[in-house]
């Protein structure tokens, strides 16, 4: 880490509000005074946009949505906007996000996608092979390839998280395994797709475009014939092969005429149900009036010749026609015994699908092996089981039982591949992938982040990734330490649940659950531990900041490694405290216990004087000093030692000295020693005095958790006298109390000096102390 050490003497502006001290300017030169000059406020900055502190000098990072939050009702998060979405920190000199590794985006706000090293060593986005696409943009392009659908996803991650898309001949979620050739299962029936065009024109011209998957063809002359149309076709890259022929005419006749064409297109390299071809005139229009144009697919029967219909293609597509394993390095198929390269029509060729029977072979001597241990009761593939030294092919590997209808194996749990060779890796919901009719985030194999070993049926998880299935966002961890030494690493579904305790002890924040959605068991983020209270001055508690005695705070960031500063009451603002009143009625004997926000709860004994009351009250952890009072109806008032918490008609007021702001109610917890009565606790007074980090005068330092008081401000008092404005001197560490006096003597001396002394951090952060005050 490298420090500066800077001294730096500073005029004051004879103007009343502060000067920043990095450049001397008012306002740091971003903002200007207040000009509200009768409440004092003109001694306040008004900071420009994109700027914030009491002298302007902090610049705000970008926001984004929250990677990680409390939920804010049930199954409802990531609506706040934060500061580098909680996925970094922000550079309060530059005003730029330091985001954590694998996050990126001016706000962290976007996932980087998966990067992997090429054969010289360079690590390449998606393996250079792909394209990095938000959930938005996966769900809406289309491009047969991996990209099936034109939907619309516009969940909170759609533009956060980002996959690969890969080209066509690769896969995985980096893009950095090949892909097989395809091709259809020899042993199954299935029949090819065949696609009709009808074309009628009583005076043809022009052309007609077709389109097959996103891609479409030149102008087909409307007299051409069916091999010109084959040609056209097949200069598509979404088409293979097709046969085109005329029905009901020669197939030198024209596509369009008089009598009306109808053209069979027979798909007979692609497999299985494909989408229908477009028919779109060009731009001379093909037909006149009384013309007729149209497409007959999945069965539907020609509109020129009701005895003919289109066909519903049967067969497979896929790797290796199921009669093969795939090596993912280098993407060929090791076909099973008995079966080879093929022709793609099932004879065999030059394509290595292993879509071809050997022809030297009957099915029942290579594929069913009846001497086998394994009880195969049909015609199922001999393979080399690749999770075990075994030589032997054997039916299904050994490791699945043969459905002969299907001659297609039904693996043991854990078994994968066609012939059961290979081990299956653990599933969860996808990280990224594309939405689609059947959903978002569905169930894939490594979670879609991270490689199956499958010979160890083992996921190796991105970067990242942890869990068996890579199902798990890993916490920020330092070295050795998850979340470092001040936060525990914890679901969406752990950040709710800790707002549901909290909610429930303190009946203010809202109870919800978040367990339905995709990620509330997956995404995970640093919890950090809040101060466990400010009554006891434990200097060795990790949430004392000092050096002011009551100077304890929470951590913060996403790593827990920033500290909160101490909170206070702008002095320029004039507030009240909050008042609560306990109204205990009935009660002749006994006790009820009371809390406050999360702390361990206390006893009140229904014949408690003000004075223990309030003894009793501060002994909680999470309140420091309240003033009790008892103004009863009778003669019964705080000097009478006699007067108690729950005579009749007493009137017990709480006020809080400490704890600014709104206040939450102290939560009655249990009454059951309560002999008769009730015990009701209201609001009398709103609390509206600033519970503002460093009262808003003074810049807070998020790595020891201190604030730098701006030039004429000091911590602050809990009680301040009534009409006090420019607070008391105390040890809240907080800003809040004006130095009285500054003001006047900055009128009369223009020349009135300061001096700072700060040190920049590697990370930029300012370390300020206000020195002594020196006159030139
Ligand atoms: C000036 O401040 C006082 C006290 O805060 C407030 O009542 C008044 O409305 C302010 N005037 C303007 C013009 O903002
Ligand atoms: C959340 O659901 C629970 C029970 O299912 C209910 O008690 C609670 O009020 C709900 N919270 C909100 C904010 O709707
Ligand atoms: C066909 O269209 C072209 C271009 O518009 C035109 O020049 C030609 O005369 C047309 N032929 C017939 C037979 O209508
Ligand atoms: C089947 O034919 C292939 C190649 O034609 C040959 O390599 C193989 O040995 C033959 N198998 C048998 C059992 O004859
Ligand atoms: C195979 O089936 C036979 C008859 O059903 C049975 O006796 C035998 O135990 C089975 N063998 C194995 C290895 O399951
Ligand atoms: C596959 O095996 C499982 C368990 O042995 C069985 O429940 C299932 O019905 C089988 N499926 C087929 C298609 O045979
Ligand atoms: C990581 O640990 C070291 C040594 O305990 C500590 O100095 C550093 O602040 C820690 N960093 C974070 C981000 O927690
Ligand atoms: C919250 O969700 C969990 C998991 O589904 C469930 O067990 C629990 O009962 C739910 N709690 C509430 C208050 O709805
Ligand atoms: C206390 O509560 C009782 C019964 O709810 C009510 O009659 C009485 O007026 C309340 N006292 C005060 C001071 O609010
Ligand atoms: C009530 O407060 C007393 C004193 O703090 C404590 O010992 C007791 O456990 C509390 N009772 C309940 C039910 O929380
Ligand atoms: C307090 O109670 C005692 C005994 O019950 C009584 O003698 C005394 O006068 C009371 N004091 C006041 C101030 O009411
Ligand atoms: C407590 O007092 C408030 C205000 O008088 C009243 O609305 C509420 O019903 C009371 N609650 C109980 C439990 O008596």
């Amino acid at each position: 880490m490298r420090w500066a050490l800077l001294v730096i003497s500073l005029t004051v502006s004879i103007e009343g509000c502060p000067v920043g001290y990095e450049n001397g300017e008012i306002c740091s030169g971003h903002g200007h005074c207040a000009e509200n000059t009768s409440s004092g406020l003109d001694e306040t900055c008004v900071c420009d946009d994109g700027f914030a502190g009491g002298d302007c000098s902090q610049r705000i990072c970008p926001s984004g949505r929250a990677w990680v939050d409390v939920a804010t009702g049930n199954n409802t998060a990531h609506g706040r906007y934060v500061e580098c979405s909680d996925m970094g920190y922000c550079d309060r000199y530059t005003g730029v996000c330091a985001c954590r590794e694998g996050f990126t985006g001016s706000a962290c706000d976007r996932l980087r996608c998966p990067t992997a090293t090429d054969s010289v060593g360079r690590a390449r986005e998606c393996n250079g092979v792909g394209r990095c696409l938000s959930m938005r943009e996966a769900a809406t392009q289309q491009d047969f390839v991996s990209l099936w659908y034109a939907d619309a996803y516009e969940e909170w991650d759609s533009d956060m998280v980002y996959g690969c898309a890969c080209d066509a001949g690769w896969t995985g979620y980096d893009c950095s395994e090949r892909e097989c050739p395809r091709g259809d299962d020899p042993l199954t029936d299935g029949v090819d797709e065949v696609q009709l065009i009808d074309c009628r024109c009583s005076r043809c011209n022009g052309t007609l475009a077709l389109e097959f998957r996103g891609q479409r063809t030149a102008g087909i002359p409307h007299d051409a014939t069916a091999e010109l149309v084959e040609y056209y076709l097949e200069t598509l890259s979404t088409i293979t092969d097709v046969e085109v022929r005329y029905i009901g005419t020669s197939n030198d006749a024209s596509l369009c005429d008089e009598r009306g064409t109808t053209t069979a297109v027979t798909f007979v390299r692609e497999f299985g149900d494909l989408p229908s071809l477009n028919a779109t005139p060009g731009e001379v229009v093909v037909v006149d009036g009384s013309t007729s144009l149209s497409i007959a697919s999945d069965g539907a029967t020609s509109s020129l010749r009701s005895s003919v219909s289109s066909v519903r293609g049967t067969k497979e597509w896929i790797e290796c026609s199921g009669r093969g394993s795939c090596d993912r390095g280098t993407g060929l198929c090791d076909c099973y015994l008995g079966f080879s390269m093929s022709d793609g029509r099932g004879s065999k060729g030059l394509i290595g699908d292993c879509g071809a029977v050997d022809a030297n072979e009957t099915a029942e001597s290579f594929l069913f092996d009846g001497s086998s241990a394994n009880n195969a009761t049909g015609p199922c593939p001999k393979a080399r089981p690749r999770w075990s030294d075994d030589t032997i092919a054997k039916v299904c590997s050994g490791a699945g039982t043969c459905a002969a209808q299907s001659s297609a194996c039904n693996c043991s749990r854990g078994y994968d591949g066609d012939a059961c060779e290979y081990k299956s890796c653990p599933v969860d919901r996808a990280w990224w992938d594309e939405a689609s009719p059947k959903g978002a985030h569905l169930d894939a194999t490594c979670s879609a982040a991270g490689t199956c070993d499958r010979t160890e049926g083992e996921c190796s998880c991105g970067d990242l990734f942890e869990g068996d299935a890579c199902q798990l966002l890993a916490c920020p961890a330092n070295k050795t330490q998850t979340c470092g030494e001040h936060g525990t690493c914890s679901t969406m579904a752990e950040f709710a649940e800790k707002a549901r305790r909290i909610s429930q002890r303190t009946g203010r924040l809202i109870a919800v659950n978040y367990s339905d959605p995709w990620d509330a068991y997956k995404l995970r983020g640093c919890l950090c531990d809040a101060s466990e209270g400010v009554w006891r001055s434990d200097t060795s508690s990790t949430s004392y900041r000092g050096p002011f005695a009551y100077a304890y705070t929470d951590w913060t960031g996403y790593t827990c490694a920033h500290a909160m500063c101490p909170t206070g009451d702008n002095p320029f603002m004039i507030g009240r405290n909050e008042i609560q009143a306990i109204n205990c009625t009935a009660a002749t004997a006994g006790s009820f216990n009371v809390t406050f926000r999360e702390a361990h709860s206390v006893e009140l004994p229904t014949g408690a004087s003000a004075a223990k009351v309030e003894r009793e009250l501060e002994r909680l952890a999470t309140i420091r000093d309240v003033t009790v009072t008892f103004a009863a109806a009778q003669e019964n008032n705080n000097n009478n030692s006699n007067a108690t918490l729950c005579a009749s008609d007493q009137y017990v007021t709480v006020e809080f000295e400490s704890e600014r702001g709104d206040l939450p109610p102290l939560v009655v917890v249990d009454a059951t020693n309560l002999a008769g009565g009730t015990v009701n606790i209201t609001e009398v007074t709103k609390g509206t005095k600033g519970d503002l980090e460093c009262a808003a005068a003074g810049i807070c330092n998020r790595e020891i958790g201190q604030c730098a008081c701006l030039d004429g401000f000091y911590s602050g008092a809990d009680i301040v006298p009534f009409r006090q404005k420019l607070g008391a001197v105390g040890q809240r560490g907080d800003c809040s109390f004006r130095h009285a006096g500054t003001k006047e003597t900055k009128w009369e001396n223009p020349l009135f000096v300061y001096s700072y002394s700060f040190a920049l951090t590697s990370t930029g952060q300012a370390e300020v102390s206000v020195g002594a005050l020196d006159t030139v």
